[in-house]
């Protein structure tokens, strides 16, 4: 058996019933929301028809997220989503049903003297700030590891925040974070990952990575002439998106058991928490190493994924920093601007075309879709 691709086989079995996470209102809402933000945009979902043709597959179709709301990554979907909620919620507004202005919550925000707070690598920093301070005029104050380069630094400020390095890692700089919200009265955490007794606030960026999934569904039947997908591929960090499309497409109540989607998770070989934590059948943490594809850097799956992912995910495929960066390279040739995580799909359908065809049931009826998560970015080139 592959040493790359590690098939869950219990989960294949079993269908993950959705406890309301990504519910056809809930998700209906966020959409609603999701349309009032400036530069509401819907992405492109690319047809790839000649690598279907050389992997016998009928439609391989991917997803890009290089430009959400005006940053180069998916996360703002689910940032904004969890910034306006659980501000709204803290002051008791009516947002549960979006019914009320993300800019009237700032207000009120402003009024109440709320503070937010967050940690990142990237990505999410970004995403929370834009929201937070530049959309809402919350003041926003985000720790980040002091590895982190000057340029990635500089993005972060430049949405109105200030950014306080620490010289610890990612999950030593929560501790400092939390002692903020502690000092601080009306100060609020927004992280994307949960931990033990910090649950409620990620669950919200997961309910907003939902309007990618329903934009991707309807895309899906315009491109196929009516067919749904077969496959899912999506890139695994802690695990937030890889819960929301394992929720979406394991939901019984959402598809009949001939529609259910195979599922698979990709992770950089030097961080591979999730192919660990199905290999054990337990969450276990990992050391990790430098990757291009940084946002997928985590040792830990975030506490509120794993059950979703140990009972509904396919298969955990590994990748290599060189195979992501090949398919980067093959989709910048196709004029699709994908970065490191996001092009980790396509290498990881290469790997599973490879080694466990058959068993994933992929095959010329078969209709792949690959969530590419960001947007082209530079990167040191593997050797
Ligand atoms: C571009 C990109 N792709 C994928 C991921 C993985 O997301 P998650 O941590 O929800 O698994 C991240 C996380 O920050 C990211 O920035």
């Amino acid at each position: 058996m592959s040493s790359f691709i590690y098939l869950n086989s219990p989960a294949r079995d079993r269908l993950y019933k959705s406890e309301g996470v990504q519910s056809g209102t809930r998700e209906s809402v966020v959409l609603t929301f999701h349309k009032t933000i400036p530069e509401y945009n819907e992405t492109k979902l690319h047809s790839l028809p000649d690598v279907a043709k050389e992997l016998g597959l009928r439609h391989v179709l991917l997803k890009d997220e290089s430009n959400r709301f005006g940053l180069p990554a998916f996360k703002i979907l689910g940032a904004s989503w969890a910034v306006y909620r659980a501000v709204g919620s803290h002051l008791g507004l009516p947002v549960l049903d979006a019914g009320i202005s993300f800019e009237e919550v700032g207000v009120k925000a402003r009024e109440a003297g709320v503070q937010i707070v967050t940690v990142t690598e990237g990505n999410c920093g970004r995403a929370v700030s834009r929201m937070a301070a530049k959309h809402m005029g919350i003041p926003t104050k985000v720790f980040v590891p002091s590895f982190m380069d000057e340029k990635t630094r500089a993005k972060i400020r430049s949405e109105g925040v200030e950014v306080v390095a620490i010289d610890k890692s990612y999950d030593d700089v929560i501790p400092v974070a939390l002692e903020e919200v502690k000092a601080r009265e009306n100060t609020i955490l927004i992280l994307d990952v949960s931990v033990e007794g910090y649950s409620t606030i990620p669950q919200y960026f997961v309910e907003g990575y939902s309007t990618m999934l329903a934009e991707s569904d309807r895309q899906v039947l315009e491109l196929t002439g009516g067919k749904a997908a077969s496959h899912a591929i999506v890139p695994v960090g802690a695990g937030s998106i890889g819960e929301a499309v394992t929720a979406h497409f394991k939901n019984s109540a959402r598809w009949k058991d001939s529609e259910l989607v195979k599922v698979l998770g990709v992770e950089p070989i030097t961080a591979s928490c999730l192919f660990n934590s199905l290999k054990t059948g337990k969450s276990v943490s990992v050391p990790t190493e430098d990757t291009i594809m940084c946002g997928m850097n985590c040792g830990t799956l975030s506490t509120t994924a794993w059950p979703v992912l140990r009972d509904g995910i396919d298969a955990g495929v590994v990748v290599s920093d060189l195979e992501s960066h090949n398919a980067v390279q093959e989709l910048n040739a196709r004029n699709i601007g994908a970065g490191p995580c996001g092009a980790a799909t396509l290498a990881a359908l290469r790997r599973a075309c490879t080694d466990a065809k058959q068993e994933l049931g992929l095959d010329d009826t078969s209709i792949v879709v690959l969530y590419c998560t960001e947007g082209q970015r530079e990167y040191p080139v593997p050797l």
